[in-house]
């Protein structure tokens, strides 16, 4: 039975995560320090293959300790500052969440020979492109935000120090959107549907602006994809994770709602975004390599955040556990 360490598995992405794995009876383990309440939790609890530790990855002492109790095969790292909004208000937790505990959980990782490390950077690092031209794993970075460089950072460390014994696999994710157990409401597909939702009405700010997105179950998928992937094609390997069918222009999104959802929708367009982020990724390394292919499209992922919204009415999506 495959032992995985999730950090930050409390999280949207991380929830999925570690559903996926307890369905294929892998042995879970999740350190979070709960930031968003503990929704997510409850849905896991009692289940003999999950290990919960309510512990801040800054706690380096604690964490040998975990470490040295279980015999890990895999570490997925998802605990971070998610996002500029949050790492600008904490400059200084942005580097010691995102980056400092990165390279100390890396370390911990090598020394207690784990066989896959898995790192979530991002896609923003591509940052300002020219919309020309199709960001691949080796286009220069051009970050616009310290959540970014917080990533690149990270990114650099684990390839230069901590991929000789194991094998690093860094992913450079679209946007996510969806559902999921811990719910986010600040993510641009979801906040435009509540808000179509609730108001019929959105206001889409820089129409024109690229953006590559993706199901928030996708990592999930993709993770189990790695752990079950010859070294060779994985290992100190940087991948883009999304679809070449999902980099919209932000307006697409708005038409997606109103074709498919609210005929009658008010689209405000304000031509200037202060998010300079305009990028278009290639994913073609992802699919020729692992023969990945994305499952859920947006329109799919609209129609599940709607049916959510409508069944859930009683939750105020404007609170900050839906938002980071
Ligand atoms: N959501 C996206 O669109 C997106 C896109 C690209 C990359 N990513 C990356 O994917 C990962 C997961 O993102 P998400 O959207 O699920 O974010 P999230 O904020 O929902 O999840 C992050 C989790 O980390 C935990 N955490 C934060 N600081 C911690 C600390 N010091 N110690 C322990 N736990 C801590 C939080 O409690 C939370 O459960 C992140 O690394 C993020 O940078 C996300």
């Amino acid at each position: 039975m495959k032992k995985i360490l999730i950090t930050g598995g409390m999280g949207y992405i991380g929830s999925h995560v570690i559903n996926l794995f307890l369905n294929k009876n892998y042995n879970v383990t999740v350190i979070d320090k709960i930031l968003f309440g503990s929704n997510s939790l409850l849905s896991f609890i009692g289940n003999d293959n999950f290990k919960f530790f309510n512990l801040d990855i800054r706690e380096s002492e604690e964490i040998e300790k975990i470490f040295k109790k279980n015999n890990f095969n895999a570490v997925i790292h998802l605990a971070a500052l998610v996002g500029e909004a949050a790492c600008k208000r904490n400059k200084d937790d942005t580097f010691s969440i995102n980056y400092q505990s990165t390279v100390n959980l890396a370390k911990v990782s090598e020394k207690y020979n784990v066989e896959n490390f898995i790192f979530m950077s991002t896609a923003s690092s591509y940052g300002v492109q020219d919309i020309n031209e199709i960001a691949t794993e080796e286009t220069k970075l051009n970050p616009v935000s310290l959540y970014a460089e917080s990533k690149i950072n990270s990114e650099k460390e684990l390839l230069d120090k901590y991929s000789d014994k194991m094998s690093v696999t860094i992913f450079r994710p679209s946007t996510v959107h969806g559902i999921s157990p811990r719910m986010r409401f600040d993510l641009i597909v979801n906040h435009l549907s509540l808000d179509a939702f609730k108001n019929n009405e959105i206001s889409v700010f820089g129409p024109k602006m690229w953006r590559p997105l993706m199901w928030v179950g996708e990592p999930a998928r993709v993770f189990d994809l790695v752990l079950n992937s010859k070294k060779n094609k994985v290992k100190s390997q940087i991948f883009n994770l999304g679809s070449d069918y999902e980099n919209f222009q932000k307006i697409d999104i708005a038409n997606c709602l109103k074709e498919n959802f609210f005929t009658n929708l008010k689209i405000d367009i304000t031509d200037k975004d202060p998010d300079l982020r305009s990028y278009r990724v290639s994913f073609k390394k992802i699919e020729n390599l692992l023969n990945y292919k994305t499952k859920k499209t947006l329109k799919d992922a609209i129609g599940e955040i709607l049916l959510f919204l409508k069944n859930n009415t009683e939750i105020d999506p404007k609170s900050s556990y839906f938002k980071n």
